[in-house]
C-alpha cells in the first residue's frame, strides 16, 4: 500500500510509543514508524507484552501494528523515508557538570540531531516531543544547519501533555494540542502540516499554535502549575495534622470555587513521575540563568515542599511506631509513582523505602505492575542491606507478620482488599499509614488498626 505521508518517531518510550500508536490509529493513510537504539525495547513493542503498562494501549497497538505502525531499530532508513520526524528521546536532569541536578541532559537529543544530519537526504520537519528547556529548538537548528546546506529543516515544538495511566484517553481527547513554530512563512507551513495530522481527530479549536519559545515554555509552566497545586495542598495537610481541620474537606470546599477548580488537590506522600521535578528544576535553572533569583526561589519551593512531604511521611511512621522501626516489618503497598502505571521514575516510594531501610526496618514491597522497576530502583540499597528488602506481588502475603502497612500508590485494588484478613495476619499493635487517603479509615480502626491518614484525624487505640 502506498502511504500518503511517512512519520518517524525517534524514541520508543512512554511518550513516543503511545503518541505514535494513536496517530497510527487515527491516520490510517499515514505510515508511522517508531525507532529506538534499544533493541530489547523494540522487541517488546513487537511482542505480545508491550514494554509499558498503559490502559487501552495494548488494543490500539494490536490493531495498528504491521498495518501502518512499525517498531524497529532502523534509524537511518527511517530518517531517510520520513517527511516528519518526532523526537521523543529521554531528557533526564543532568547528573554531572554545569547545571547538575537542575538542567536537562541533552546528550540524547544532540546525538539524535547529528544522526538526522548524517542520514537525511531531503527536507524534513523536526518535531520536539520530549520536554526540553526553552530555546532547545534553537540549539537543534544550529546543529542541523551545520549539516548539508541544501537540505532544509524546520523545527517545531509540540509538547506532550499526556499523563501516564491515562495516556490513551489524553491522546484521544486532549484538552489542547500545542504547536510552536517560527513565525516565518516556512515555519507556519510546517506547523500547518502538523496541525493536519492532529485535525484527523482533535477539533480545530483545540489545536493551538504559538511561537516556538512560548510552546516550549508552556510545557514547563503547565507542569510547574500542576505540581504547585499538589505542594500547596500537601503544605496544608501538615497544618491539618496539627489542628482539627480535615484536608479532604478543605480540598472539596476550596475546589468548588470555579476559579480554583477541583483537580490536583489530592494530598499525597508527594508527587513523583518523570516530569514534575525535572521540569520545575529546569524552570528554576533557566530563571537563575537570567539572574531572576526570586523567580527561581519561588518555583524551587514547590520541589522543596515535595521533599518535605516525603520526609514527613517517613518521620511520622517512625515516631508513631514508638520511635523505632528497627527490626520491624513494614509492607509498602504500591511502588509506582501513581496508579495505573508500572513507572517508578521519581516515585516517592523510592525515598520511603531507602529511609526505612536506613532505620533498619524490614521492608516488603508489593505492587501490581511496578515490581520489576522497583527492583532496579532499589539495586544499590539492596547491595547495602540485602536482608532488609524483599518483593512480593501478593499484598496479603506482603502484609503477613508485618507491624505496619504503608499505602504509597492509589491502586484501585488496594481499596478492595480484605483488611480484616490482613489485620489478622499482622503483628499487633497493627499500624496503617494511608499515604493516599483512599481507604476507609473508620472501618480500619474498627477492625483494630491504628490508622494514620494524610492531613486528617488519626484513629488510634492508644490512650
Ligand atoms: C504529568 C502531567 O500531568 C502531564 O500533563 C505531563 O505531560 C507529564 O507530567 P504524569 O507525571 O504522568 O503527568 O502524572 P500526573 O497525573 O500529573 O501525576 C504526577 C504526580 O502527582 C503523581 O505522583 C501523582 O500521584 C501526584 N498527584 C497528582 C498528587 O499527589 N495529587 C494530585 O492531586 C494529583
Ligand atoms: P519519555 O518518558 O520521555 O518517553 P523514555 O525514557 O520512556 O522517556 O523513552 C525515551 C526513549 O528514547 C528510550 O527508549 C531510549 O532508548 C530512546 N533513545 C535515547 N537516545 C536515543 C537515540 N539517540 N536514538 C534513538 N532512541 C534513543
Amino acid at each position: 500500500m502506498k502511504f500518503e505521508k511517512n512519520i518517524l518517531c525517534i524514541g520508543a518510550g512512554y511518550v513516543g510509543g503511545p503518541t505514535m500508536a494513536v496517530i497510527a490509529l487515527k491516520c490510517p493513510t499515514y505510515r508511522v514508524e517508531v525507532v529506538d537504539i534499544d533493541q530489547d525495547r523494540i522487541d517488546r513493542w513487537n511482542s505480545d507484552k508491550i514494554p509499558i503498562f498503559e490502559p487501552g494501549l495494548d488494543k490500539i497497538v494490536k490493531e495498528t501494528r504491521g498495518r501502518n505502525l512499525f517498531f524497529s531499530t532502523r534509524i537511518e532508513k527511517g530518517i531517510k523515508a520520513a517527511d516528519i520526524i518526532f523526537v521523543s528521546v529521554n531528557t533526564p536532569t543532568k547528573t554531572f557538570g554545569e547545571g547538575a541536578g537542575m538542567a536537562s541532559d541533552l546528550q540524547h537529543w544532540e546525538k539524535t540531531a547529528h544522526k538526522i544530519i548524517e542520514s537525511a537526504d531531503s527536507d524534513k520537519i523536526i518535531v520536539e516531543k520530549s520536554t526540553l528547556p526553552v530555546r532547545t529548538a534553537e540549539a537543534m537548528e544550529r546543529i542541523l544547519k551545520a549539516g548539508n546546506r541544501d537540505i532544509k529543516y524546520e523545527v517545531l515544538s509540540n509538547p506532550e501533555f499526556l499523563a501516564e495511566g491515562t495516556a490513551v484517553k489524553d491522546l484521544l481527547e486532549p484538552d489542547r494540542v500545542l504547536i510552536g513554530s517560527h513565525q516565518t512563512e516556512e515555519g507556519k507551513k510546517a506547523a500547518a502540516a502538523l496541525v493536519k495530522i492532529y485535525a484527523h481527530w482533535v477539533p480545530k479549536e483545540n489545536i493551538i499554535t504559538a511561537n516556538l519559545w512560548s510552546a516550549e515554555l508552556s510545557k514547563l509552566v503547565a507542569n510547574a502549575f500542576l505540581a504547585q497545586r499538589i505542594s500547596s495542598i500537601n503544605a496544608i495537610s501538615a497544618l491539618c495534622e496539627k489542628t482539627d481541620a480535615d484536608v479532604a474537606e478543605i480540598s472539596f470546599a476550596v475546589g468548588r470555587d470555579s476559579r480554583i477548580g477541583e483537580k490536583f488537590l489530592r494530598p499525597s506522600i508527594g508527587f513523583g513521575g518523570s516530569c514534575f521535578k525535572k521540569d520545575i528544576l529546569n524552570l528554576v535553572y533557566i530563571a537563575r540563568g537570567y539572574s531572576l533569583n526570586e523567580v527561581a526561589d519561588y518555583w524551587e519551593m514547590v520541589v522543596k515542599m515535595n521533599e518535605y512531604q516525603k520526609s514527613r511521611f517517613v518521620q511520622r511512621i517512625v515516631r508513631e511506631m514508638f520511635n523505632t522501626v528497627a527490626g520491624k516489618k513494614i509492607a509498602l503497598f504500591g511502588f509506582a509513582f501513581k496508579a495505573n502505571t508500572g513507572d517508578t521514575r521519581e516515585s516517592p516510594a523510592i525515598f520511603v523505602t531507602q529511609k526505612l531501610v536506613e532505620e533498619r526496618a524490614f521492608v516488603t514491597v508489593t505492587d501490581p505492575e511496578a515490581l520489576d522497576n522497583a527492583r532496579k530502583d532499589l539495586e544499590s540499597t539492596m547491595q547495602m542491606a540485602p536482608d532488609l528488602i524483599c518483593f512480593e506481588p501478593d499484598p496479603y502475603k506482603a502484609a503477613e507478620d508485618a507491624h505496619a502497612v504503608a499505602l504509597l500508590t492509589e491502586w484501585e485494588e488496594y481499596r478492595q482488599l480484605d483488611f480484616e484478613k490482613i489485620y489478622k495476619s499482622m503483628k499487633k499493635p497493627a499500624f496503617i499509614f494511608d499515604g493516599r487517603n483512599i481507604l476507609d479509615h473508620k472501618k480500619l480502626y474498627e477492625t483494630g488498626f491504628n490508622v494514620y491518614p494524610i492531613g486528617k484525624m488519626q484513629y488510634t487505640h492508644f490512650d
